[in-house]
């Protein structure tokens, strides 16, 4: 048996917010955006909707499609860097909101590499027969801590949440291999003081070697080569550094996700919303080789290669 996701969900604000609502806000344009990162719009939550609210809509869609029950969670973890509050974690309050009683609920704090670092995590309860089913949440209400007076981030992020609920799925399906790391040296180059703030040309240089990096070590792991690969997941952060892993993968255009266009940044729920997205136009089907790669803040990286199919 592999350890695999068995249902999927997210959810987005609606409020959508332009490049053009941004150039009425601060001195950018849509040219610069679209051109230095390619993102065209963002989703930005109301007041009234934190992080806890986003976790429990994909949530409660992820128990859905996985036909499955609050009652039957073992454990929820949530990756996410703009908790609530400090404490209790998001994954309790989720855990109490789902009315998901026997589950045990912690958050992870890897930044954009959270819901990477939750699959992974998730893998090995499922592996050593601990838990069966896991609730992993990828969430982020990133317009709370962006300084919404400094151009050089505010046009970067978006809010929005991705979950799957993952079990032990067929042999030859699931997590095939998996790299996660960090490097605490670099924590300088993007961290949270009151703001977010950032070196961007830092975390560019790293994103683009380490993404591509990543992806070629757990093909190498699952004894695959860049030929098996159907699709490919980045973390969505900017248009440049996913092109830079697909070239390294040699993909065509059409089996990356890119909805970083529609979304901007969302940290830990960008790969869990991309996810979605992508089985829903039918870009991913059974069997397919996929790879899920994500960098953030830490500085942290990880990657995972999964055969799609329960
Ligand atoms: C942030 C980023 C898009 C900037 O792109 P870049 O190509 O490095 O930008 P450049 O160096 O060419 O341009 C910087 C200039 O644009 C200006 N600028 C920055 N943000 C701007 C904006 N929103 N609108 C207009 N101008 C802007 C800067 O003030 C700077 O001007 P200066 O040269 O007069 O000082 C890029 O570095 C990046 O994507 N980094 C990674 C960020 C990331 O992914 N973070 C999240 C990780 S999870």
């Amino acid at each position: 048996m592999g350890a695999g996701i068995i249902g999927i969900g997210r959810y987005l604000p609606e409020r959508v917010v332009t490049n053009f609502d941004l150039e009425k806000m601060m001195d950018t344009s849509d040219e610069w955006i679209r051109t230095r990162t390619g993102i065209e719009e963002r989703r930005i939550a109301p007041d009234d909707i934190d992080t806890s609210d986003m976790a429990y809509f994909a949530a409660a869609k992820a128990l859905e499609s996985a036909n499955i029950s609050a009652a039957d969670i073992d454990l929820i973890l949530v990756a996410t860097v703009t908790p609530d509050r400090p404490f209790p974690s998001v994954a309790c309050m989720l855990q109490e909101r789902l009315g998901a009683t026997k589950a045990a609920a912690l958050d992870i704090s890897a930044a954009c590499a959270g819901f990477i670092y939750g699959m992974v995590t998730a893998k090995q309860f499922i592996d050593n027969g601990a838990y069966r089913y896991i609730l992993v949440v990828g969430v982020e209400k990133l317009s709370k801590i962006v300084n919404w007076n400094d151009r050089n981030t505010a046009v970067l992020f978006g809010d929005g949440a991705g979950a799957v609920v993952m079990a032990p799925v067929s042999e030859g399906r699931g997590i095939l291999s998996f790299e996660l790391g960090a490097d605490g040296t670099g924590g300088k180059h993007l961290y949270q003081d009151e703001y977010v703030m950032m070196n961007g040309r830092e975390v560019f240089k790293f994103a683009v070697r380490q993404m591509g990096e990543s992806c070629i070590n757990v093909l190498e792991k699952a004894g695959l080569s860049k030929q098996d690969v159907d699709f490919l997941i980045p973390h969505q952060a900017n248009i440049r550094i996913v092109e830079a892993a697909r070239q390294r993968l040699e993909l065509p255009e059409d089996k990356m996700s890119t909805t970083v266009r529609k979304y901007g940044n969302t940290s830990a729920a960008s790969i869990p919303i991309s996810i979605v997205e992508e089985l829903e136009a039918g870009k991913i089907k059974d069997d397919d080789l996929i790879i899920m790669v994500g960098f953030g803040g830490g500085l942290t990286w990880g990657a995972i290669a999964l055969r799609w199919g329960r």
